[in-house]
């Protein structure tokens, strides 16, 4: 059965689960424009979410990042402990439960069985690919992982992960109904446990555990090298921009200078993959067709004034931090 397109005209929304990521995913597809009912089979956590949705919705007014105001957005979202009620009039279904296979698996089948039979069904799941916890499904073919970062209405990125058996239709609706709803989606190529975003979030703290361990660092000194220096640059742009840009040359360059390096640090953890020179030279080959070589040193002079804008930035955080914790002291 063809699915119904879910982007274009303003729909329902069926979220289950409303804990941190569920009560987020209302915000975003109320602001969007639908209609949005979250169900959560604890009464504490519908009531958490309504109160967490309230106000964020009036902070993210305050930021001037809602286009109504936040009683309008909050008005088109309905609280419910039944399942049915929360899926059987949904165009979308996004599953926000929690992390475990032995829970969504059941859960898939309760809301295959509720569910209209032309609405699309995304899994939250940070780590567990659709093909493990809907391939049971005798719908499975609309049936994916739409995973988000934390929370969905401040993080644009969603991975967008078909399994083998999603119809190819099905996730191109779904990253058009997240792109209508202002996020960035992202279409993953193949199914991998914990798709790209956790995977990289992982090298990075499987690394610091190692670092933290070994007596290198301390915690807060391993975030604070995350925080004012390597996410400075990643808060614009990404790893490979990041070090095309670092070194004169480029990615080629750069990986040529510090790849035997890094080689040896990835062995010494056991991770045995060098960056081989097909792989480099295909790595390049696709960086310098988005920007050319000759177009190098203009992009490190964009990337120096980012840097300034944030610093900028940071400082008047810091600023505004130092005057707020001053006024308390004060009352
Ligand atoms: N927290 C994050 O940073 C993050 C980021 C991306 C994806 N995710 C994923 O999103 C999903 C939800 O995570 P979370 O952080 O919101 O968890 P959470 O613990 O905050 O919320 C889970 C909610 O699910 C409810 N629940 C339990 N059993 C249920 C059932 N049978 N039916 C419906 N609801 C049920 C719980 O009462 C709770 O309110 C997980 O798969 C998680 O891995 C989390």
């Amino acid at each position: 059965m063809p699915v119904a397109e879910a982007s274009v005209r303003k729909r329902t929304a069926g979220i289950v689960g409303a804990g941190s990521i569920g009560s987020a995913f209302a915000i975003v597809f109320a602001a969007a424009g639908h209609r949005v009912v979250v169900q959560d089979p604890a009464a504490a956590s519908l009531e958490n979410a309504r109160t967490r949705v309230s106000t964020s919705l009036q902070e993210l007014k305050q930021f001037d990042l809602l286009d109504e105001p936040a009683e309008d957005v909050a008005g088109r979202i309905a609280y419910v402990a039944d399942l049915s009620q929360a899926v059987h009039e949904a165009d979308f279904i996004q599953e926000c439960a929690p992390e475990r296979l032995e829970l969504k698996q059941p859960l898939f089948t309760e809301i295959e069985r509720h569910a209209k039979p032309d609405a699309i069904i995304a899994s939250s799941a940070s780590a567990i690919p659709a093909s493990r916890s809907m391939g049971h499904l005798d719908t499975r073919h609309r049936c994916l992982v739409c995973h988000p970062g934390n929370p969905p209405y401040l993080i644009p990125v969603i991975e967008i992960v078909p399994a083998p058996f999603t119809d190819p239709n099905v996730a191109e609706q779904a990253q058009r109904f997240f792109a209508a709803a202002g996020m960035s989606p992202i279409m993953v190529r193949k199914e991998i446990e914990g798709f790209v975003f956790n995977r990289l979030q992982g090298a990075l703290l499987r690394e610091a555990y190692c670092l933290f361990r070994d007596g290198v660092a301390s915690i807060e000194e391993i975030d604070s090298i995350v925080r004012d220096g390597l996410g400075m640059r990643w808060s614009f742009m990404g790893p490979f921009e990041t070090v095309d840009l670092n070194t004169q040359g480029g990615l080629a360059s750069h990986a040529q200078k510090m790849g035997p390096a890094y080689a040896r640090m990835g062995k010494e953890r056991g991770q045995d993959d060098p960056w081989t020179s097909d792989l480099v030279e295909r790595a390049t080959a696709e960086r310098r067709s988005s920007l050319a070589i000759e177009d190098w040193q203009k992009r490190t002079e964009w990337r120096d004034r980012q840097l300034m804008a944030l610093l900028r930035h940071r400082r008047r955080l810091a600023v505004n931090q130092n005057n707020s914790t001053t006024a308390q002291a004060a009352k």
